[in-house]
């Protein structure tokens, strides 16, 4: 995982909603990086909507024939149905992890300092939070047989020991990195596919001798990450859990516009992308907040190209543009601060870098 250099091919692919403008926002930072060749290709409903399907294997080869793909958004309630056999915009994001074998999906959550009054929590609760959800992104329930019948509608959740095996490898080696300390997240009380869980990241612990494991039913995880968040290093966890863990995780830090997220495999591109969605609802009127785009560009830096300086520059930039008061409007102001649109927010952050 994490190869060195790659090259300088990325793919962007802005998809929908707020996607355009954030990742159009996110191609200058880009420009301003290095010498990047950036290709854009449509996914989700815009690809619904020129080619009638989410992802067309066009794209997908592209894709796969590049060095990293930055993804903004995908969705909207203009591809909102409940006929079964029409097209979903979240099909091309759905395709391009299976497709690509992107089975490792990274969430890191740091509240930023001058975030932390944003929080709904109380600052003393989430002071100190550091925390990475290490979500299981090609199995589970997103991808088992699923159907209906009838009355009746049915989603299987499958797990095999490899894939465990390879996702928790995943989570201890992040965590000699970090505090040493892996949470795996189960329902080992009621389903069968979560006792093989438990069972394998039990198995593999001794061979990571200086992390701690422990295990937490998703149901007590979900109360405790609000309760005691700085507790947390690494969290890892089955799809469906990581994704509702990851949004929640995700808000501690005051907004979803904030979260970046990395998805790799063992090998080609990885796909990184801001852990919120396409925001329909304030597409189109300039307020979107880049940042989440940004720290994902950061992510795509260090993970997928190897450029580790270049990564660490951004993360600091966009600290600081937070630390001269800019906000975008989902993040609430405050003493200090002034509200501000994508524009002025990508603008602050060039000037920083
Ligand atoms: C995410 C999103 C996706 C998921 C959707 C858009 C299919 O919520 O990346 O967390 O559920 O994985
Ligand atoms: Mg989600």
């Amino acid at each position: 995982m994490n190869p060195e250099p790659l090259g300088n091919r990325i793919v962007l692919l802005p998809g929908d909603g707020i996607g355009p403008e954030i990742g159009a926002a996110a191609t200058k930072i880009l420009r301003a990086l290095g010498d990047f060749e950036v290709t854009e290709q449509p996914i989700g409903g815009a690809s619904i909507d020129q080619h009638g399907t989410a992802l067309t294997d066009e794209v997908l080869d592209v894709c796969r024939n590049s060095d990293a793909l930055l993804l903004c958004a995908v969705g909207g309630p203009k591809w909102d149905t409940t006929d079964l056999d029409a097209p979903r915009p979240e099909q091309g994001l759905l395709g391009l992890r299976k497709g690509l074998g992107l089975f490792a999906n990274l969430r890191p959550v740091r509240p930023s300092e001058a975030l932390l009054d944003a929080s709904p929590l109380r600052r003393e609760r989430i002071e100190g939070t550091d925390l990475l959800v290490v979500r299981e992104l090609t199995g589970g329930i997103y991808f088992g047989d699923s159907g209906r019948d009838g009355d009746r509608a049915h989603d299987d959740c499958a797990y095999t020991v490899d894939e465990i095996e390879r996702i928790s490898r995943v989570a201890f080696e992040a965590a000699i990195e970090r505090r040493g300390q892996v949470t795996s997240v189960d329902k080992a009380n009621v389903l069968e596919t979560s006792r093989l869980w438990r069972e394998t990241v039990t198995r593999l612990a001794p061979e990571y001798g200086e992390v701690e494991l422990d295990h937490l039913l998703v149901d007590n995880a979900a109360m405790q990450l609000v309760s005691r968040p700085a507790d947390f290093d690494v969290i890892v966890t089955e799809n469906l859990f990581g994704d509702i863990l990851s949004d929640e995780a995700a808000m501690l830090t005051g907004s979803l516009g904030m979260l970046p997220s990395a998805s790799l495999g063992e090998k080609g591109p990885g796909l990184f992308e801001p852990v919120h969605g396409s925001a329909p609802d304030i597409a189109g009127q300039g307020i979107a907040n880049p940042l989440a785009t940004f720290l994902s560009v950061a992510m795509m830096l260090r993970y997928g190209l190897g450029m580790h300086d270049q990564a660490s520059r951004l993360d600091a930039a966009v600290d600081a543009a937070l630390a001269d008061g800019l906000r975008t409007p989902d993040l609430s102001g405050g003493e200090g601060t002034r509200e501000v649109g994508t524009g002025e927010m990508t603008d602050a952050v060039l000037a920083k870098l």
